[in-house]
């Protein structure tokens, strides 16, 4: 069963998301976007978008965070839970390929992301039902 967010924590972690959203790099399509992952360690990793010139070689904001997070705590990281944040303000589900690394790391995570009607908040297994396995 995924934990339950603590109600402090989870705007924290909705702070941290927005807050991130100055460091994005999106020259391209002006949309930032700015994650942060809650780990298994109780630690909060936020990062950005970061675009390139080679549009396919950008990053989301979502995967930035999560390689920022294993560069810090190392290959044992675990996510409990991820927040999104886009400026302009937009309905926006991380992508796909993010909740494959999402999943990665955190089978049980809960996703917090701008929906039609405010946050939504769904877990990984309900945004990825058959994530890959290797
Ligand atoms: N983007 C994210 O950061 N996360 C997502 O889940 C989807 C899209 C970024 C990638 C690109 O910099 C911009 O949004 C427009 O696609």
């Amino acid at each position: 069963m995924p934990k339950e967010l603590d109600p402090e924590l989870r705007e924290r972690l909705l702070r941290e998301a927005e807050g991130a959203l100055d460091r994005s790099y999106a020259p391209y399509s002006s949309f930032h976007v700015g994650a942060a992952i809650l780990t298994g360690s109780g630690r909060i990793q936020a990062a950005a978008n970061v675009e390139c010139a080679s549009y396919g070689l950008s990053c989301c904001a979502e995967r930035s965070a999560i390689f920022a997070a294993v560069a810090a705590e190392g290959p044992d990281l675990r996510i409990d839970a991820v927040a999104v944040a886009t400026r302009p303000a937009a309905v926006a589900a991380p992508c796909g390929a993010c909740r494959q690394v999402i999943w990665e790391f955190g089978r049980e995570a809960v996703v917090l992301y701008p929906g039609e009607e405010g946050v939504c908040e769904r877990t990984i297994a309900e945004l990825l039902p058959a994530g890959f396995i290797l």
